[in-house]
């Protein structure tokens, strides 16, 4: 079993991502650790648990991290997630409580005392949590057995501005940090989310699994849908961050190729942007592997299998 800590912003495709990752026994949940991002701290951390409560898995513990990037004012996305970032369906108010250790202290401690190269950060959402734990506590960073993150695009450049995707544009400095941490990466940019697409189908097939998770996942993507349906016409949502679980789950899904790339933290008209050297035209080692396409189908029957699994 593969340990992991999920840094999120819930965010339905996170949502769904999380769900993905608690339905599935290859997956040890070790703790979710929540940033502000999609939308404020308060939210993302109600959200992570209304989601752990959801899948029937309360005890799978929740902490709050940081509430704003490391030196820039959060930007938030309720133009996409709603006003709660969760919109679409009515899910109760959670009961668990946050625990009361703060998300980069966790992440500091549980890599400090599980075994060097036992535990995966899965990031889905801005990457201050991770950059702050690697700022406090530099010996972490080589403990870790990998990072696999959503963001940044190469071909699809932007969906926050026409150079930046969102997780990486909103803090940018934790960006760098962490794509120049040397810590294995592997990372699901737009280009490979943007086909994971929930059409009409595949939404009826979540429904069709007939529990309160299929039912709240088809309404997640109901809601979420119509930003993407609007904005690019697309044929229904992008799940950007089950992408990350899946990845975990079936690599087999997935094709990419290692290469460098770097953040741009200094121009603002492509703040975010991910410069990756998809064709090697520069010296600069390799620190990513960045997907670029996946086998949508069976990312779909992968995932609509695992949810029916949750029962709660
Ligand atoms: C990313 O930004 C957020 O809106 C989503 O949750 C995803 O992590 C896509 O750009
Ligand atoms: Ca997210």
């Amino acid at each position: 079993m593969r340990k992991i800590i999920i840094d999120t912003d819930p965010g339905q495709d996170d949502a769904v991502a999380i769900l993905l990752a608690l339905a599935s026994p290859e997956l040890e949940v070790l703790g979710i650790t929540a940033v502000a991002g999609n939308v404020p701290l308060d939210l993302t951390a109600r959200n992570a648990r209304i989601v752990t409560e959801l899948a029937g898995r309360p005890e799978v513990p929740v902490f709050a991290g940081c509430d704003r990037p490391l030196s820039r004012k959060l930007v938030t996305a309720e133009h996409v997630h709603g006003r709660t970032g969760l919109d679409g369906p009515v899910l109760p108010d959670p009961t668990v409580p946050l625990q009361d250790t703060h998300a980069v202290d966790f992440l500091i401690e549980t890599l400090r005392a599980e075994p060097e190269g036992s535990v995966t950060l899965c990031a889905l959402g801005p990457l201050t949590n991770i950059a702050a734990a690697f700022a406090r506590a530099p010996d972490i960073a080589p403990r870790i057995a990998e990072i696999v993150l959503m963001g940044g695009a190469y071909f699809e450049v932007g969906n926050i501005t026409p150079a930046a995707e969102f997780n990486i544009y909103v803090d940018p400095e934790a960006a760098q940090a962490v794509f120049r941490a040397g810590v294995p990466l592997t990372v699901l940019p737009l280009d490979v989310t943007h086909k994971a697409l929930v059409t009409t189908a595949r939404n009826d097939a979540f429904r069709a699994l007939g529990t309160p998770v299929g039912r709240a996942v088809a309404e997640m993507t109901d809601f979420f849908e119509r930003f993407d349906k609007e904005k690019y016409g697309s044929n229904g949502a992008p799940l950007h961050d089950p992408c990350v679980t899946a990845y975990l789950l079936a690599p087999e899904l997935f094709s990419g190729r290692h290469i460098n790339v770097e953040i741009e933290t200094v121009s603002d008209l492509t703040r975010g942007m991910t410069v990756a050297d998809w064709w090697g035209v520069t010296d600069r080692p390799a620190n990513a592997t960045f997907i670029g396409d996946l086998d949508a189908d069976g990312f779909f029957a992968l995932l609509t299998e695992r949810l029916g699994r949750l029962r709660g």
